[in-house]
């Protein structure tokens, strides 16, 4: 039984309002969550409640979101005896009464989500990564997939592709993979110093140098993964793109690139070639969400070759992934809490994915606070893939460190994405 649920406006990595939400049950067991936020949404998330008043933090506060955790929600959960998560989720989800948790907020709902999750499993006696449910995947630990260099949204640079992450694929261990990750960091970081770009960070604590032409940027991590003594490639440290191609898709359906105007058709084109000629073995959001057709010839073209994962079209939602799978998009799925709004769909989706042979890869938000809920989520469902940023920035660092500390515990865990 839960006995107390409350919420308070904290603040994300951005200095942006976010909820933290602080559960009990019966026994003694409290704990709480943090609520991450993204910046290149993808238009069909859950509806993450913003007061607008433009008083208070330029209309971003959550207040009405923390409210709604205080009354409504603490008055339909506390003192009620639900015993599983899934029918917490359920019932949030039949208050709130919406399809896409706008009345409440989908900011409230998970935060009320992942707090029950962890509070269970500390009343199990469990680490959340032993507690949460499978679904046929084995738990393992996720390859780490760290954003060394940010564009797009997410900095203020020329740069439209929004990130460039490195892959210690073939690392044999977490903490090595982690190694892996800090050492191309660090001489990347070197190489732009050297080259006279500026070494400030982005939001997800990757640089965000003066660049504006995405093999200019690859050609750089490609040495910066060499002059760490790593080799470049799946045996290695391989690249994993975001562009976050909805961002810089224009009003005409074509995309922007560098001042270039190019077609859904040329854009799948550079893809092949960056493939061609760099060791990318994975392309997120490579073509906008609308872009359904682009997206089918995009798979057709790419998908034998590299994981083609489907983020702001997907937005963790079970409905549109079964749809997306009936109509051969993507091979990949990008899996973040807040777009569907419960530790529940998560679940669902990521189950759905598994049963049609596509992968997934656990997620961040670019706004985030120090919770580490996404690191056991990765390792319980056995997805092999996890980005949470660089391996920079306190709120990022944290869940590579969870990371380190479950495998320690747990020396029997495979390594390795799936
Ligand atoms: P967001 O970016 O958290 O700002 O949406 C992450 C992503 O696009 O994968
Ligand atoms: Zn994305």
């Amino acid at each position: 039984t839960i006995t107390h649920l409350s919420a308070l406006e904290i603040l994300d990595s951005r200095s942006r309002p976010t909820l933290q939400v602080t559960l009990g049950l019966a026994g003694g067991v409290t704990v709480s969550a943090g609520v991450p936020s993204g910046a290149s949404t993808g238009t069909r998330e859950a509806v993450e409640l913003r007061d607008g008043d433009p008083a208070r933090f330029s209309g971003g506060g959550v207040a009405t979101a923390v409210n709604n955790v205080n009354t409504e929600i603490a008055d339909h959960l506390v003192g009620r005896n639900l015993t599983t998560l899934a029918e917490a989720d359920e019932a949030m989800q039949g208050l709130d009464g919406t399809p896409n948790k706008a009345r409440l907020g989908a900011n409230a709902i998970v935060g009320v989500s992942m707090a029950l999750a962890r509070a269970l499993a500390t009343a199990d006696g469990k680490p959340l990564h032993a507690w949460l449910p499978g679904f046929g995947q084995a738990p393992r630990l996720p390859v780490p997939c760290f954003n060394v260099l940010n564009g797009g949204a997410h900095a203020p640079n020329p740069l439209d592709f929004q990130e460039f992450m490195v892959c210690p694929l073939g690392a044999p261990s977490m903490a090595e993979a982690v190694r892996s990750g800090a050492e191309v960091y660090a001489a990347l970081k070197k190489r732009l110093a050297a080259g006279g770009h500026s070494t400030g960070l982005g939001d997800e604590g990757g640089f965000a140098p003066n660049l504006a032409e995405p093999e200019e940027v690859l050609a750089m991590i490609v040495a910066a993964i060499t002059d760490a003594g790593y080799t470049p490639g799946t045996t290695g440290v391989a690249i994993a793109l975001d562009p976050a191609a909805s961002e810089f898709r224009q009003g005409d359906g074509s995309y922007r690139v560098n001042g270039q105007s190019l077609s859904s058709d040329d854009m799948i084109e550079r893809y092949a070639a960056m493939v061609d000629a760099y060791p990318i073995w994975s392309i997120e959001d490579g073509l906008g969400e609308d872009d359904h057709d682009g997206w089918q010839r995009l798979t057709t073209r790419l998908g034998e070759r590299i994981q083609l994962m489907g983020d702001d079209n997907f937005c963790t939602n079970p409905a549109i992934i079964s749809e997306a799978i009936s109509d051969g998009i993507a091979n990949s799925a990008l899996i973040k809490l807040n777009q569907i709004g419960s530790v529940t769909e998560t679940l669902e989706a990521m189950a759905i994915c598994h049963r049609a042979g596509y992968t997934q890869m656990v997620s961040h938000r670019s706004g985030e606070t120090p919770d580490t809920f996404i690191a056991d989520l990765a390792v319980a469902t056995g997805c092999g893939q996890i980005k949470t940023g660089a391996p920079a920035r306190g709120e990022r660092v944290a869940k590579y460190n969870r990371l380190i500390e479950i495998a320690a515990s747990n020396p029997a865990l495979p390594f390795g994405r799936v």
